[in-house]
């Protein structure tokens, strides 16, 4: 009866109360889970992001045409139009910082994955590749082939840390997942995975939602999540003690990863930055991405939602969209300002809500799987740290080589397994042809990560030679 009191009277402060609606129904056991999960919600801070990102709807809408500009040429650069000579520049300054042991990876992997439908985390899908390989093991081993190609060319045996961040959802699957596949012949020392934050969900009223009588309904808190927990979970300790300065930032589902981009990391380094996005032309003004540039001064990703279609449209001299830098969710951050992030800016960032359908516990005790939203989830976006500084750089890529996503399932057409599976055969089926091969009978290749990263080490294996659809090329000792 005190921990009731002691509950409702703080749960009557914040405007709660209901959550103890079921409380004489549950078993002691289910009580002391109602009363844990209550007490882990700090409910002044939940209670004031709810307000401040439901204020923030109203902004959301607001188009953003005269305050926006592009990001400065000074500041923007393409691989498609840099000389051959400075992109092995920059590949070189990469693979050293990497060979001294310098370079994190910080994969972004707490998502639900709600779109794609799986209940299991999204980088152990297998996407259908004549190998079977699943996301993780693809990302795993190009880590493991660059490490060894940073030892070829500098005579240094350097580690990448590889940083994985999981949320409550995924983060049980995932420790298994790596432990069943001997993390993919990674040091398992040099795989750190933690966890992100969770925030209560709520419904349109600000009432936070109960998933079961004795749990209050939780999720993530976006990939914006990264920077309180990289404070939180130590990660910016683990990082310092083992010399990372570099962090390469991406998310699980991109099939055609450059992880820890020695070019990127290099055009990086070179030019000091403090953090920097890698970005793909739009491919239409009517793409639904968020476009990279500056807003009242301040680097910032603006929604397609926040552009109206005439500013859209905008074309520069040479053709091309004047807002083109389409965001891919692939960053370059510097340890320095990702701890100034976390020291100082953190709580400055902006929420954004998400209207989802959540399932509840209605009034009459009563579970709900909602068909239509019924409620928010607050998220925080990880581009939403550009604004708080000028060294900012964006790197545009070809989307072929670089960039599909796994968002949807099959049926949505676009963004799906059959999509991502597409696009890296023909990426790959480009590498044999410029190494001298022949594919026919089709255009399903695959070559392993361990053999080449981005199309080199190919010649000596394919020149001259026919290869019939599917084709599958493994690195010599990949079955030993
Ligand atoms: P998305 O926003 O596309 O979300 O995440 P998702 O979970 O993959 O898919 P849906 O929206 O539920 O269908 C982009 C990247 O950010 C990560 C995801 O794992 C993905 O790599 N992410 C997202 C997190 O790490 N944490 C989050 O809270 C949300």
């Amino acid at each position: 009866m005190e921990t009731y009191n002691q509950l409702l009277k703080t749960l009557e402060e914040f405007n709660q109360s209901h959550l103890l609606q079921f409380w004489n129904e549950l078993s002691s056991e289910e009580q002391q889970q109602l009363t844990e999960d209550i007490n882990n919600l700090n409910l002044c801070e939940v209670t004031r992001f709810f307000k401040k990102a439901n204020d923030s709807i109203e902004d959301e809408v607001k188009k953003l045409d005269d305050r926006m500009e592009p990001v400065p040429s000074a500041q923007y650069e393409s691989y498609a139009t840099t000389s051959n000579e400075q992109l092995e520049l920059y590949r070189q300054q990469g693979l050293e910082e990497i060979a001294y042991g310098h370079v994190g990876v910080l994969l972004m992997a707490g998502g639900q994955g709600t779109r794609l439908g799986v209940t299991h985390p999204k980088g152990m899908y297998d996407i259908g590749l004549p190998s079977r390989k699943s996301l993780f093991q693809v990302q795993g081993e190009r880590i493991r082939k660059l490490q060894q190609i940073a030892e070829e060319k500098t005579g240094r045996k350097g580690k990448i840390t590889w940083y994985i961040m999981t949320s409550e959802h995924t983060m049980d699957q995932t420790r298994i997942f790596f432990e069943n596949h001997k993390y993919f012949g990674l040091d398992k020392n040099d795989v750190v995975m933690f966890q992100q934050g969770l925030l209560p969900c709520f419904d349109f009223d600000g009432k936070i939602l109960l998933d079961t009588k004795s749990h209050v309904a939780l999720a993530p808190d976006g990939n914006g999540g990264i920077y309180r927990a990289l404070r939180s979970s130590g990660i910016l300790t683990d990082m310092k003690n083992r010399g990372v300065k570099h962090l390469h930032a991406h998310s699980v589902d991109n099939i055609l990863i450059k992880v820890a981009d020695p070019i990127f990391i290099g055009y990086c380094v070179s030019k000091d930055a403090h953090c920097a996005a890698k970005v793909v032309q739009k491919t239409s003004p009517n793409e639904a991405v968020g476009v990279v540039c500056k807003v009242d001064g301040s680097f910032q990703v603006v929604e397609y939602s926040e552009i109206t279609q005439k500013t859209a449209e905008l074309k520069s001299s040479d053709g091309s969209l004047v807002f083109k830098a389409g965001n891919i969710c692939n960053h370059y951050f510097s340890r320095e300002f990702l701890e100034s992030v976390a020291d100082h800016h953190e709580d400055q960032m902006k929420l954004h809500v998400a209207k989802k359908k959540i399932p509840y516990v209605d009034e009459n005790g009563i579970r709900q799987k909602p068909l239509e939203p019924n409620g928010i989830k607050i998220e925080k976006f990880i581009f939403d740290v550009f604004q708080f500084t000028d060294k900012f750089l964006t790197w545009e890529v070809p989307r072929e080589d670089e960039f599909s996503a796994l968002k949807n399932a099959d049926s949505a057409g676009k963004d799906c397994p059959c999509t991502a599976r597409n696009d890296l055969f023909r990426l790959h089926k480009r590498y044999i042809i410029e190494a001298g091969g022949i594919v026919q009978n089709g255009d399903v290749c695959e070559i392993s990560p361990l053999l080449s990263y981005a199309g080199e080490n190919l010649s000596s294996i394919v020149e001259g030679k026919v290869f019939n659809s599917p084709v599958l090329i493994k690195s010599p000792d990949e079955d030993l």
